[in-house]
């Protein structure tokens, strides 16, 4: 982070600095925070400044301690504690905000790039990263950290010189998006798609545009919108917006083009970018025609901040997947294709993923092993039957839906090949353990699984359990 003195952090928090109770700390009552901001005491290292957050079970108070001996220097707290110098304010969350916020003013030329959607935010912010980094500093989210917690944690590892900060910021309401932006202004918005992620929260699909919308709305005139021109509901978002617009997808109205889309036998995509600046090819290393769209956001943010067009299709070529269980895959010994891509799932990630399975089990057994979709609310059991429909649709193999809530898949396909023997290749079992005896007795040599479910019905468990003792390497 940018190195400040407690009594700067106090100032700017509006909070009063305390120096620590038992008066052991050698650095005195105003250190120098100069290490990374965090929440989790475990994370703190040397000239580390820890946020006491008061959670639903946990109260960050207790391990200021614990914080202390991993090398931070200094504690945001909501009262007074023993070990460390704070500030103390009454509210921890918004001091929090505070300090974000004043660090990214502190470098007035990191260009702010805010990346929202429903499905395809890491994936799109860790492309990136990768791209933006050959052209200057650039900081990203760690992981999947979207929310009104992990953007300030992001924004505080900005540094004197950094030239892109890249904010992947998740939305499960309104005003969220608007909220984050307040944190840290966009300069460039990027807005994938919106599907039924959490429609269950928001009831409906209009609702989740609009919560989406927040994002282009808080752009300055003299910003870009990065539009998915191939999704009505991104698409209309372009009249919400004082920026620029800039169209991406393979419709002849984007300004960023893929043409020529093709997948090869392990699915991986390839395309032409073709925009103002002319065409380039592009081979991903990424599974699934679904990163195409992606890599042509990342593409015209890319363009915008200056990089030329071979470099950035070079870029997109040598990048690699930076977070897991999204369409990771392993080569077996036995040579079984394991595809992991159960960090998370709704309908439109579902969707893409059989796709990606269906182009890399050409000429070869598959098999989709599907958990539950969570947080669809009323939805929810006619998009599990879809679902099944959809893999007997697509020629998937064998269908094994796991778990509570996944019987309408096993039915759904089941109907779908009406009484076609494919109906008979799909299999309902209540657990992942279940899942395992079957899949360690019937996979063969050759054959291909998607494992995939949303993260709290934890399939990407049963993928890593897949691979064990195997011997298996990355591919991806
Ligand atoms: N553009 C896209 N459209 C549909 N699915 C996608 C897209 N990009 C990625 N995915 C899939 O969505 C899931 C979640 O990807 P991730 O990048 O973690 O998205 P998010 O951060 O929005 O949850 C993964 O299964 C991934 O393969
Ligand atoms: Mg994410």
């Amino acid at each position: 982070m940018i190195a400040l003195k407690l009594s700067e952090i106090a100032r700017i928090t509006g909070g009063r600095l305390v120096g620590a109770l038992d008066a052991i700390d050698a650095a005195g009552a105003d250190p120098l925070v100069d290490g990374p901001v965090v929440t989790d005491s475990r994370e703190a290292t040397d000239g580390s400044l820890y946020i006491a957050r008061i959670g639903e079970e946990l109260d960050g108070h207790q391990f200021v301690a614990a914080a202390r001996s991993q090398g931070a220097v200094a504690a945001l707290t909501s009262r007074p504690v023993a070990e460390l110098p704070s500030v103390v304010v009454r509210d921890v969350q918004a001091a929090f905000v505070a300090l974000a916020h004043a660090l990214v003013e502190l470098n007035d030329q990191a260009v702010v790039i805010g990346v929202t959607g429903s499905s395809g935010k890491t994936s799109t912010k860790d492309l990136l990263w990768s791209v933006l980094q050959r052209h200057g500093e650039t900081v990203a989210n760690v992981g999947s950290l979207n929310s009104e917690v992990g953007v300030p944690l992001t924004i505080c590892r900005i540094t004197p010189t950094t030239a892109y900060l890249v904010l992947e910021m998740g939305s499960r309401g309104p005003g969220h998006i608007d909220y984050l932006t307040r944190i840290a202004r966009p300069q460039i918005a990027v807005v994938l798609n919106v599907g039924t992620a959490h429609v269950g929260e928001f009831g409906s699909r209009e609702a989740i545009g609009r919560a989406k919308a927040e994002l282009v709305q808080a752009l300055p005139a003299t910003g870009f919108a990065v539009l998915n021109a191939d999704d009505p509901i991104v698409w209309g978002m372009a009249s919400q917006t004082q920026a620029r617009v800039i169209g991406v997808g393979e419709s002849a109205q984007a300004n960023v083009r893929a043409l020529d889309i093709s997948l090869d036998p392990q699915g991986r995509a390839s395309f032409t970018i073709a925009c103002d600046q002319g065409k380039a090819p592009v081979v991903l290393r990424f599974y699934g025609e679904h990163h195409v769209g992606n890599a042509l956001a990342v593409a015209a943010v890319a363009l915008t901040v200056g990089m030329s067009l071979p470099d950035v299709a070079v870029a997109l070529g040598d990048a690699r997947p930076l977070s897991r269980w999204r369409m990771e895959v392993h080569e077996r010994a036995d040579g079984v294709t394991v595809v992991n891509d159960a960090y998370n799932a709704n309908p439109d990630s579902m969707r893409a993923a059989l796709q990606a399975l269906s182009a890399m089990g050409r000429g070869r057994r598959t098999w989709a092993v599907l958990g539950e979709m969570r947080e669809l609310g009323r939805e929810s059991a006619g998009e599990h039957e879809a679902l099944g429909r959809l893999a007997v649709r697509l020629n998937v193999s064998r269908l094994v839906a796991v778990g509570e809530g996944t019987q309408p898949i096993d039915s759904g396909a089941r109907d779908e090949a009406a009484g076609d023997e494919l109906g008979d290749e799909s299999t309902w079992v209540p657990d992942t353990d279940a899942a395992y005896e079957l899949l360690r007795q019937d996979l063969a040599p050759g054959d291909v699984v998607l494992v995939k479910s949303s993260r709290d019905a934890g399939l990407r468990w049963l993928g890593d359990r897949l691979l064990d003792a195997t011997g298996s390497e990355v591919t991806s």
